[in-house]
């Protein structure tokens, strides 16, 4: 499967969640292959700072031929995740129509909700080419027991874009994890952000079945 971690606004988690879905399939076993897309190269540092054996591989391609190129790039690869760029709008569209599934990173606040406007618009675009393009929201940071939490899933119906069951908690594991090039099933087996993950990874799975 080869999806894309895409959203125009930067900071809602898509570095985040790129690594720890990849090393989520690497851990059942797949060969994995994490493209990143964004020209700052997040993921590429991620890979850097890791000093334990690699789970899956890296590769930095921030050019707009990705869609192009797919085909060679993860040649061999059971799964490819792509860690899409902030703003540049045509990276963004040919990561889109590079992959199966688009999964959109969004964080409970009225300004991701709103931004996410932008990357619904270039799917829209997008599935006039590739019908069976499929997309999906995850909520990202949240924060549990909040009226925001709860409110986010229904302020994003208005995309007509379906919403993930499984959501990710704000929880500093992430970030700690990234410090060190690890992934949440590293320094938690079983945790709870690592179950988390896991269940995103699952509900992907499933739509593309
Ligand atoms: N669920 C989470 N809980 C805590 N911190 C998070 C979570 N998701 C992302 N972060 C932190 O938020 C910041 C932005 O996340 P990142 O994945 O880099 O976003 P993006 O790639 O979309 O710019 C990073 O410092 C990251 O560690
Ligand atoms: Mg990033």
């Amino acid at each position: 499967m080869i999806i894309g971690v895409l959203n125009q606004k930067g900071g809602v988690g898509k570095t985040t969640l790129s690594v720890n879905l990849a090393a989520s399939f690497a851990l059942d076993g797949s060969r994995v292959l994490l493209i990143d897309a964004d020209p700052q190269g997040s993921a590429l540092d991620w890979a850097a700072a890791r000093e334990a054996e690699p789970l899956f591989s890296v590769v930095g391609f921030p050019r707009p031929s990705i869609h192009k190129e797919i085909a060679q790039i993860g040649y061999g690869y059971d799964h490819i995740i792509i860690d899409g760029p902030p703003r540049v709008t045509d990276l963004v569209r040919s990561a889109i129509m590079a992959v199966d599934l688009v999964l959109i990173p969004v964080q409970p606040s009225p300004y991701d909700i709103w931004a996410a406007d932008e990357v619904v618009k270039l799917i829209a675009e997008a599935i006039i080419y590739k019908e069976n393009l499929k997309s999906v929201f995850v909520v990202n940071r949240k924060i549990t027991n909040t009226a925001i939490g709860r409110d986010v899933g229904e302020a994003l119906m208005a995309y007509n874009t379906q919403v993930l069951n499984a959501a990710v908690t704000q929880r500093v594991i992430f970030a700690e994890a990234a410090a060190q090039g690890k992934s949440v099933f590293e320094m938690s087996p079983g945790g709870l952000a690592a179950l988390e993950i896991e269940a995103v990874k699952n509900e992907l799975v499933g739509m593309t079945l």
